[in-house]
């Protein structure tokens, strides 16, 4: 495995599931694989999860992990081609990554949308960078449009979890103060959309998804109808994708509270368990009452943050060379 941005990069969905499976039963089993390799993670943005967990899975492999912290440790990089370097960046990415890059053998990168310019964050400029320059597997730590360690550790969760062959799976807008990315709701229903689940997306209208994620889920305006029968809730804010609107991208263009995931929509559903990548914001996105009761799956979802990203780096390792 070369890259893990989307869910082909993962091959086989019921054979990945089956190898978190015997990794999450026996994750010291493959301390070999690691021996005397690196993996650099580095990050533009802030993380709880995803360094931690990022870091614990290298650990449980054998691998030695190195985290940077862009800016705040190292000097700040400049990501534009072409320009005057005579602002506060003091080093050019394409200097940088094949620097890293000779420290380690594969290389995990968080990289946030900067919400400005739609047509740079969805070529995924910076992180298609650090494949060009650096020469080793790379792995999505949140880019700018996708979390595919996040998206696959739901499916895992998903699949502990489930009552039923089939279950419904609800991927609900919430409200947010803030104007976030789109990574995790794109991967989300991208992974959903591949997955052995009745999907369905909810929220307020003109919040569409880009169809490139979405790929013909069924879109529901009405969040109680959406919410009928549910065995799985998860919310999630997002700001405009500018896909109807492209002048709308990356703004807040919603509040409405009345998004807010509590026991009233909760009531409608097949006692639903509820899910959020984290973190949360409580009585924004989610009532205490919601995510405080036994259905809430929050803190597995997190755990399982771990053996999604153990399974991606024992592939990258496995095709080492290759
Ligand atoms: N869910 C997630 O990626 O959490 P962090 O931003 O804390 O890494």
């Amino acid at each position: 495995m070369k890259t893990f941005f989307h869910v082909e990069d993962i091959g086989d969905l019921n054979a990945a599931l089956k190898e978190a499976e015997e990794v999450k039963k026996n994750r010291f089993a493959w301390k070999h694989l690691g021996q005397d390799k690196t993996i650099m993670l580095v990050f533009f943005n802030n993380s709880l999860r995803t360094r931690l967990s990022s870091q614990k899975a290298a650990l449980n492999l054998g691998m030695h992990p190195i985290v940077l912290n862009i800016g705040a440790e190292s000097w700040k990089l400049e990501t534009e081609m072409g320009v005057v370097m005579d602002g506060d960046k003091s080093e050019h990415i394409k200097e940088a990554i094949p620097v890293m890059a000779s420290y380690c053998d594969i290389i995990g990168v968080r990289s946030f949308a900067h919400l400005e310019d739609r047509e740079f964050d969805y070529a995924e400029t910076i992180l298609e960078q650090f494949v060009k320059y650096s020469g080793k597997p790379v792995i999505s730590l949140e880019s700018a449009t996708v979390h595919p360690c996040q998206a696959f550790a739901d499916l895992i969760t998903i699949n502990e979890y489930k009552r039923n062959k089939r279950p419904k799976v609800v991927l609900s807008w919430a409200p947010h103060p803030k104007a976030l990315p789109q990574a995790v709701p794109n991967s989300f229903a991208e992974w959903m959309s591949a997955a052995d689940v009745d999907f369905v997306i909810t929220h307020p209208k003109g919040y569409e998804l880009d169809p490139k994620f979405t790929r013909g889920s069924r879109i529901e305006y009405d969040q109680m109808k959406a919410f009928e029968g549910a065995d799985f809730i998860y919310a999630k804010n997002w700001s405009n994708p500018g896909v109807t609107n492209p002048e709308d991208y990356g703004k807040v263009v919603c509040k409405d509270m009345d998004w807010t995931v509590g026991a009233r929509q909760m009531a409608v559903t097949n006692n639903a368990f509820f899910m959020h990548c984290l973190p949360v914001r409580r009585n924004m996105i989610v009532t205490d009452e919601v995510i405080d009761a036994p259905t809430s799956l929050v803190i597995p979802e997190a755990a399982n943050r771990e053996i999604s990203a153990q399974v991606v780096m024992k592939r990258m390792l496995e095709s080492l060379d290759k």
